[in-house]
């Protein structure tokens, strides 16, 4: 009778409206009722079947039609499997539902996983990039339609957001985070897990997001991937935790634990990250996963066998286990040996069952899985012109001498460059479920945008990088064909193309895996094959416009010194080379601005605009012996936090305070007129900053509190006003205290982090 009685509170369905208007199936539940259904599930359930739970395996190469037949097949069967990730296609993922719904004996189904990190087939820029467009919303749609099309083809799951700060541009993964900001970086957090979850994924198009890589793998030293991270508590809680929370705070359903050490034991089996400050400061009431293998690397750690180190990571407050085999392989050993208890395994079952129950999955185990959403709603006309907004807003213009950009369509364009004609390279790093071959080259864009008007004379140039080896490693995931053409012969077509035309567009930088995992680089300066052409097309005596194509900040010393035109366009997805010519030929006015510095030299890294003063802070920007600075090398960024030029200018007028005292519980606002006094009509980004002149602990000269994207028209006019209060000047002493006291504040307002105006005011203890 009880199990009628779930049985009925499960298929509670009512409909509801899809991001695209049309009716979408809802599912709702209540606490009480999730409860008391894992009760009787789990009441039934062996300590094998438990432990399958936990049990995320790779998935191995399952075809439509094999799937039976498959070892993945034999152990879902058994109830040894919990869910599957990086699967695609919504017949396959049926398929193999039907194995776990059909065949294991209590018929829990499976959880489909995937890296849809910036889109499905329908791509959006690289993290990186898309945090340049400083726009919520559109930030917060790409998820959206993200999640769209992915539960339209089988998948209920994504490994993202990934919201690791990071100020080192040799680590591969910048690309993959929001850049070096905790505050803005948690604004995109929570804007990228409403994307995803809606309404407490009530409707069938939304996904559990899986914030990730919990914790601080952005500080691996040298910008080595995968490599040590040693920082104070007081740093993590300032600089480096609040995106995690933020994505925590607005409900994201998991959080993957990160490869690297935090405090000297491995994020995976760290008690203190993943149960005392996760959960217990916290309060998350989701999953926790191991990132890939992450249990059986903390073996080589130096933590213990995999025995050893599954218990550890149980222990710790790990629920699920991606790839290692250890939790499902050794805990009922440890069980008998008292190393783990039942109330652990449990406890970790539960919340995997939890996560099921919460996405419908036991209501209806093929909610993800219909085959006639997945012909209609993926890489649609309509989500496709939002990703080739996006991208545009994404893009940021460095440098625009002499408005040199946009160009008139007529304008007769030598496009130069490795990254000109390349497909593969457009959706950019951890595109899973992309369809590269369905996207557009810039070369086509620009053809299909000039046609009947102007003429594209295209070169290659040159190859990616002067050695093959290097370039095949660069291009694993993205290959295409290396050209095999002498320098000389490839050089010569371009330099004759350049001769014939009226500018030079240069699309070069980085492949797209030359950013992402396992891609830290220490030389970040533009390829010496790319160069060595550049220097020799610069004496051809045409404008050159460097399109850079780039999943990191770059050094861009020569070219800032030699190129009159710099557009760093990062990978912008399906759309980028749309994209790329709507901003060329001015139908779209840029306005990205920089999320991570741009360094002057490799030697400088880790950088941020919000570093410490020394006791020696330097004047100035030239060497002055006994302070702190560099012998050959300016301390400041080459283009700072915060930058972005624009087609057409913008005027910031005299910041007014409404009070020079802010009261603890009051609040002054700061206002600014912004006027646009350029020709076109465009957006700014006004940010706002500030800086306590005295702590309890040193402060930054320097911290992001507030930003506003802004449309104007040419000629308007239009005041920006920001609220101050208390609450936003707290920060964590070095006894994890969050507070602030009273004294005096400076505040800044401006067009990026080192133009801005200051004002004075003080808080006050009444
Ligand atoms: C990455 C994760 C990713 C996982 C699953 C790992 O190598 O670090 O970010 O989600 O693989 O593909």
């Amino acid at each position: 009778m009880k199990r009628v009685i779930l049985a009925c509170i499960l298929s509670l369905t009512v409909t509801g409206i899809m991001a695209d208007g049309k009716k979408a199936a809802k599912w709702q539940y209540d606490e009480p009722a999730m409860r008391a259904f894992v009760d009787d599930l789990m009441s039934r359930m062996t300590l094998q079947e438990k432990l399958g739970q936990l049990n995320l395996p790779v998935t191995g190469d399952i075809v439509t039609g094999e799937a039976k037949s498959s070892d993945i097949a034999a152990l879902i069967k058994q109830g040894s499997v919990g869910g599957l990730f990086n699967l695609k296609g919504a017949a396959k993922i049926k398929e193999v539902q039907k194995i776990a719904v059909e065949q294991s004996r209590l018929k829990i189904p499976l959880i489909f996983g995937m890296d849809v990190i910036h889109g499905y087939e329908t791509v959006f820029p690289i993290p990186l990039g898309l945090s340049c467009t400083w726009d919520m919303p559109a930030i917060e749609r790409s998820a959206r339609i993200a999640a769209q099309e992915s539960t339209a083809d089988g998948i209920c799951w994504t490994f993202s957001p990934m919201v690791d700060i990071c100020h080192d541009a040799r680590w591969g993964r910048i690309s993959e985070g929001n850049g070096e900001d905790p505050f803005l970086g948690s604004r995109i957090a929570e804007a990228m897990v409403r994307g995803y979850q809606g309404q407490a994924l009530q409707a069938e198009n939304t996904m559990m997001a899986c914030v990730k890589h919990f914790a601080l793998y952005g500080a691996a030293e040298a910008g080595r991937d995968y490599n040590t991270v040693d920082m104070s508590r007081w740093r993590m809680f300032n600089e480096y935790f609040p995106p995690y929370k933020a994505a925590f705070d607005a409900g994201a359903g998991s959080a993957m634990a990160s490869f690297n050490i935090v405090d000297g034991i491995p994020a995976t089996g760290n008690r203190w990250l993943q149960t005392e400050v996760l959960r217990n400061m916290w309060g998350f009431k989701g999953f926790v996963v191991t990132d890939y293998t992450g249990i059986a690397e903390m073996t080589p750690h130096g933590m213990g066998d995999l025995q050893e180190v599954s218990a550890l990571a149980l222990k710790a407050g790990i629920d699920m286990d991606m790839v290692s085999d250890g939790l499902v392989g050794t805990l009922e050993k440890s069980l008998e040996q008292g190393k783990v208890s039942m109330k652990d395994i449990d406890q970790a079952c539960r919340r995997i069952l939890e996560a099921k129950y919460k996405l419908g999955l036991f209501a209806d185990p093929y909610r993800y899985c219909d085959l006639r959403r997945a012909g209609k709603e993926i890489y649609t006309q309509d989500s496709r012109q939002e990703a080739r907004r996006i991208a545009a807003e994404s893009f940021v213009l460095l440098k625009n001498e002499a408005k040199l950009l946009p160009l008139a369509k007529s304008t007769k364009i030598a496009l130069i460059g490795p990254l000109a004609n390349t497909r593969a390279n457009m959706p950019g790093t951890w595109s899973v479920a992309a369809e590269s071959s369905r996207y557009a080259t810039v070369l086509e864009a620009l053809q299909q945008a000039v046609k009947g008007q102007g003429e594209i004379l295209y070169a290659k140039g040159c190859n990616l990088l002067y050695d093959a080896q290097a370039e095949a490693d660069a291009t694993m995931f993205a290959r295409e064909m290396r050209d095999e053409r002498s320098v000389e012969t490839m050089r010569a077509e371009a330099l004759a193309a350049a001769a014939k035309s009226d500018v030079i567009v240069f699309a070069g930088g980085e492949s797209s895996e030359m950013s992402g995992e396992c891609s830290s680089r220490v030389n970040i300066e533009m390829p010496d094959a790319q160069h060595d052409l550049l220097v020799e097309l610069l004496k051809v005596g045409k404008p050159i416009v460097l399109l850079n194509f780039s999943g990191r900040p770059m050094i861009l010393n020569w070219e800032t010194e030699h190129l009159p035109a710099i557009l760093e366009v990062w990978f912008g997805g399906s759309e980028a080379a749309y994209a790329i010519a709507d901003v060329l030929f001015g139908e779209v006015c840029p306005s990205g601005k920089l999320t991570t510095s741009f360094p002057r030299h490799v030697g400088q890294l880790p950088l941020s605009y919000s570093y410490y003063n020394t006791g020696r802070p330097l004047e100035g920007s030239q060497f002055k012996k006994f302070r702190s600075c560099y012998m050959d090398v300016q301390n400041d960024a080459l283009y700072p936090f915060g930058f972005g030029l624009s087609y057409t200018t913008f005027n910031y007028g005299q910041l007014r305070l409404s009070s020079d005292k802010l009261s603890m519980n009051g609040e002054i606002v700061a206002t600014v007129k912004v006027s646009n006094t350029g020709r076109y009509d465009a957006d700014e980004i006004v940010q706002l900053y500030l800086c306590d002149k005295v702590g309890r602990v040193v402060r930054p000269v320097k911290e992001l509190k507030g930003f506003e994207r802004i449309s104007l028209k040419a000629g308007e006019s239009r005041d920006v006003s920001f609220t101050i209060n208390a609450e936003m000047l707290k920060y964590y002493d070095n006894e994890l205290t969050y507070g602030v006291e009273p004294g005096e504040f400076e505040l800044m307002i401006g067009p990026n982090s080192r133009d801005v105006q200051q004002a004075v005011f003080t808080l006050q203890n009444q």
